[in-house]
């Protein structure tokens, strides 16, 4: 039996998976995010812990006999937040998180130094961890003074089952620290926003063991016998182990909170300047591209707040099919965007209003322009040279056949839509655990869902959206230098 978790930027979820990778129980837990000032997003690291203590309860009170054949733990998770130890491990300050970007002139100082894109094989975003802490050693020295070691938020929950401070390579590649290609911290990037080697937490691979959980917590949890915890990732890649999406070929799109198109690689082939993101996987010589947008189903649950109705209704509205592309052009800048326009200032517009506009159209123009945005990710991921010939559709977003048929038709790529089941980060993560307890290999336990549906581009419609793409494109250089 084997624990998936998965700590989320809003709460955590946790799976209870048979060896076969059949699901024997979940559990969830939220925990708030404050946000002092704008632009800040933090976390306090013991609501993790505390929220980590409600799913296990909940899991051991349901699945008893389950429970008690735990073998293995691992935990998937929010990258790029930076939780700050001092000596003791004690807490320094609450955990500033991936969407935080109160750091980005310290990340646009970063990114302009030599050598560290082509280390890094990344731009430095502002929602990366070394920018954070640069900010943190100029506005809070003497915090900054006293770190003794950075850990990614859901290496702090690792830290917390095994007492190892250890990461691994997947979420470790979105710090700006590691050296993605070699699969290992590098000094220089690390002398470039001053921090040491020995606060950098040691690195595995994400299905090698991290440490053994630890006596005492395992004697409360009423365990008697020996536990693995893997060394898990960071959620995309983790996405990517539940859906076998494990080589080159292989992604998926994701309409979550944020909207991801993520491809696998056999090998390391950066090309920062697309504003593409290249990690490693969770597994070893291997690592993925994608491009990020930070708000997809974060838009629709926009308009739907503003309306006052919900977003399952709005969508329902538009039907199933597509029917062609709208006038109005949404801009989901709402938070910024990463991908391609590595913008952290630039904010969502909606053009062309028509006073005989209402709820539908505008929710139309909503999707629409999120799609458009994972068009111009799947763009960029082309610049690089990497193909893909149909991807699965996961994330809420993908509940709404006519947003899957819109990205279908945009990306002009079939869209598989698993048959229903567990395949998030959380099943990803049981199947890590599954690895560093027995040793099976990856490829072994990581299978693709079953697809209950394709949905193909409307090549009837093709060109009309691909019209109206082009004028989404010709938007984001008119507009992004208005005051
Ligand atoms: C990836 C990213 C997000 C966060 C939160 O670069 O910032 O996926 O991990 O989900």
């Amino acid at each position: 039996m084997y624990l998936g978790l998965d700590l989320g930027t809003s709460g955590i979820r946790a799976l209870l998976v048979h060896a076969d990778g059949s699901v024997a129980g979940s559990a969830e837990a939220t925990y708030p995010i404050s946000h002092p000032q704008r632009g800040w997003s933090e976390q306090n690291p013991a609501d993790w812990v505390t929220a980590c203590n409600g799913v296990v309860a909940d899991l051991r009170a349901a699945h008893p006999d389950e429970w008690a054949g735990l073998k293995g733990i691992a935990v998937a998770g929010q990258m790029h937040g930076a939780t700050l130890l001092g000596a003791d491990d004690t807490m320094l300050r609450p955990c500033i998180l991936w969407n935080d970007t109160r750091s980005f002139a310290e990340a646009a100082e970063l990114d302009a130094q030599a050598n560290l894109r082509a280390l890094s094989g990344n731009i430095v975003f502002p929602g990366f961890t070394a920018p954070k802490l640069l900010w943190v050693a100029r506005n809070e020295p003497e915090i900054f003074a006293r770190i003794a070691k950075v850990l990614l938020p859901k290496d702090y929950l690792t830290f917390w089952l095994t007492g190892e401070h250890v990461s691994e390579m997947s979420d470790a590649a979105g710090t700006a620290w590691l050296d993605v290609g070699k699969r290992a911290w590098s000094q220089d990037l690390l002398d470039a926003s001053d921090m040491r080697m020995d606060q950098m937490p040691r690195l595995v691979e994400g299905s090698e063991m991290a440490g053994a959980l630890r006596g005492s917590l395992a004697q409360e949890w009423g365990i008697s016998h020996p536990v693995a915890v893997a060394g898990g990732g960071g959620d995309n890649a983790v996405a990517a182990c539940g859906v076998g999406a494990l080589s080159e070929g292989d992604g998926f799109v994701s309409l979550g909170t944020s909207g991801v198109l993520l491809a696998a690689k056999d090998s390391f082939s950066p090309m920062p300047e697309t504003a593409v993101h290249t990690f490693c996987h969770a597994i070893p010589d291997t690592w993925y591209q994608m491009g990020v947008i930070l708000a997809a189903t974060d838009s629709l649950n926009w308009l739907a707040r503003n309306l006052g109705q919900d977003a399952a209704t709005l969508s329902k509205a538009l039907g199933d099919r597509i029917e062609g592309p709208g006038k109005t052009r949404f801009l989901p800048y709402l938070s910024g965007e990463r991908t391609p326009h590595n913008d952290s200032t630039i904010r969502g517009a909606l053009l062309n209003l028509d006073i005989s506009h209402g709820p539908k159209e505008l929710t139309q123009a909503v999707m629409e322009g999120v799609a458009f945005a994972l068009r111009d990710n799947l763009e960029a991921l082309k610049t690089t040279g990497t193909r893909l010939e149909r991807v699965l559709a996961i994330g809420g977003g993908a509940q709404s056949p006519y947003w899957v048929e819109l990205c279908a038709t945009l990306l002009d790529l079939p869209i598989d839509l698993p048959a229903k089941g567990e395949f998030g980060a959380a099943m990803g993560a049981a199947r890590l655990a599954q690895c560093a307890a027995t040793g099976v290999r990856a490829q072994d336990v990581m299978s693709a869902p079953d697809v209950a549906r394709t949905i193909a581009p409307r090549s009837d419609l093709k060109a009309a959206y691909e019209e109206a793409y082009q004028s989404f494109r010709a938007t984001y250089p008119a507009l992004k230098d208005l005051p």
